[in-house]
């Protein structure tokens, strides 16, 4: 699915730089960089590290993500050579291609441990498309924000590599390797078995996990801005681990209530709030996350052309299927083939339809949801609430909004 397009452009009054020049028009010949020796500064939309423009615009005080950066992460992350990046990914061959994002092309390698010592290490290597500051932008964004970040439910960045030289510039990003895909993988690709109802409950509370960290476990809030299947890699134990943060953004401090950027994400799962105004919170991530629990239950994109008129948007067509009705079973993926609590999916749904409220105030925080789906889970684990069937329990089905696929301008 791809990435939204800039809907608004950033105000005129929006700040432009911290300290320092941009890291990305590199001298001509050929050099690799350090992170800490590249500019933190950011100044458009896309800006991820710098404390932004807020909305009753008062000075930040509080500390970035690229000062705590600044302190302890960038002696985390290794800076490679391009060279070694080549050889690690047999020099970028088709046959190690992993996938292709709208950043950029993926491809597994092996590099040499940091000491030198045991076992070469497998790693995905990320190659950023050349597209000038803005691919720097993200690349920049990335490395600052999971050089901080440490959560067992975010993918492991291990490095970097940055080289701006007379043929131009690239930019690379080292992660750990991650061997059993997306969970957009074993939802919609028919190649992959069939992911049982248990393993789709445990992966969306793993992910689950990783945005409340990013939402409350830290000194400054995160948004994502980019939840969705794809961004859901799984380790060997099918744990999820949220990856791309490119599109990430510090939230809002002190009194304010959002951030005003440019409107960036992906088709389907952006919250229509924030595609109106610009205004992103956490609550524009809960609403990703409501899409993305509808797609679990259904096993349905969010947008997919090639579906009959009515049934291409995900949400409008689950809309006719209300959690406590008769006939919401009919929305299930077909090929769980009836093994999953009924009770449970339909704690699920009004769960989701809570995340997809049209007031974001609404929305439960991240916390919140994880309860609903521990519960959920205990269900599954209890056998009278197991098996086609199980009953609804109270709660109110949440107002949802047209989310028609947005114009780009
Ligand atoms: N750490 C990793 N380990 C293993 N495979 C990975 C890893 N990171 C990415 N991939 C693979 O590379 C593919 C492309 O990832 P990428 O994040 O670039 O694009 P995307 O998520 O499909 O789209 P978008 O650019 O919109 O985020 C993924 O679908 C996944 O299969
Ligand atoms: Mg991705």
């Amino acid at each position: 699915m791809s990435c939204l397009g800039w809907f608004r452009k950033r105000s005129s009054k929006s700040k432009g730089s911290g300290s320092g020049s941009r890291g990305a028009s590199g001298p001509a010949a050929t050099t690799t960089t350090k992170v800490s020796a590249v500019s933190t500064s950011r100044s458009d939309d896309s800006g991820a590290v710098r404390p932004v423009s807020k909305s009753t615009g008062s000075t930040s005080s509080y500390r970035s993500i690229s000062s705590l950066y600044e302190e302890r992460g960038h002696g985390q992350l290794r800076a490679f050579e391009y060279g070694e990046l080549q050889g690690a990914t047999n020099n970028f061959s088709r046959t190690q291609k992993l996938g292709e994002g709208g950043f950029g092309s993926v491809y597994k390698g092996s590099i040499r441990p940091p000491d030198g010592k045991g076992h070469r290490l497998a790693v995905a290597v990320k190659c950023l498309n050349q597209r000038g500051l803005q691919g720097h932008k993200q690349w920049l964004a990335e490395v600052q924000f999971l050089g901080v970040l440490e959560h067992p439910n975010l993918v492991k960045l291990l490095g970097y590599c940055a080289v701006d030289g007379e043929r131009g510039s690239q930019r690379l990003l080292v992660y750990e390797y991650m061997p059993n895909k997306t969970l957009e993988d074993h939802l919609f690709n028919r190649a992959y078995p069939p992911l049982s109802w248990n393993r789709r409950l445990e992966i969306i509370l793993g992910a689950a996990e990783g945005l409340a960290y990013l939402h409350e476990g830290l000194e400054v809030q995160v948004i994502y801005r980019d939840f969705k299947t794809s961004n859901i890699l799984l380790d060997q134990d099918f744990r999820a681990k949220l990856s791309d943060f490119g599109l990430a953004r510090e939230g809002p401090s002190g009194e304010n209530t959002h951030v005003s950027t440019g409107v960036v994400g992906t088709h389907g799962y952006a919250a229509p709030d924030y595609i109106e105004t610009g205004h992103l919170t956490v609550k524009s991530d809960v609403w990703s996350f409501g899409v993305v629990l509808y797609e679990i239950l259904t096993g349905r994109r969010a947008l997919e052309r090639k579906r009959p008129a009515g049934e291409q948007k995900l949400l409008e067509w689950v809309s006719q299927f209300a959690p406590d009705s008769r006939n919401f079973r009919m929305i299930m993926d077909p090929r769980l083939r009836g093994e999953y609590s009924v009770k449970a999916a339909r704690e699920i749904a009004k769960l989701a339809d809570s995340c997809l409220l049209k007031n974001a105030k609404e929305r439960p925080a991240m916390t919140e949801i994880i309860d609903v789906l521990r519960r959920a889970v205990q269900t599954q684990a209890d056998p009278v609430g197991a098996g086609a069937g199980g009953g609804g329990g109270g709660g109110g089905r949440g107002k949802r909004v047209d989310v028609a696929a947005p114009r780009r301008e």
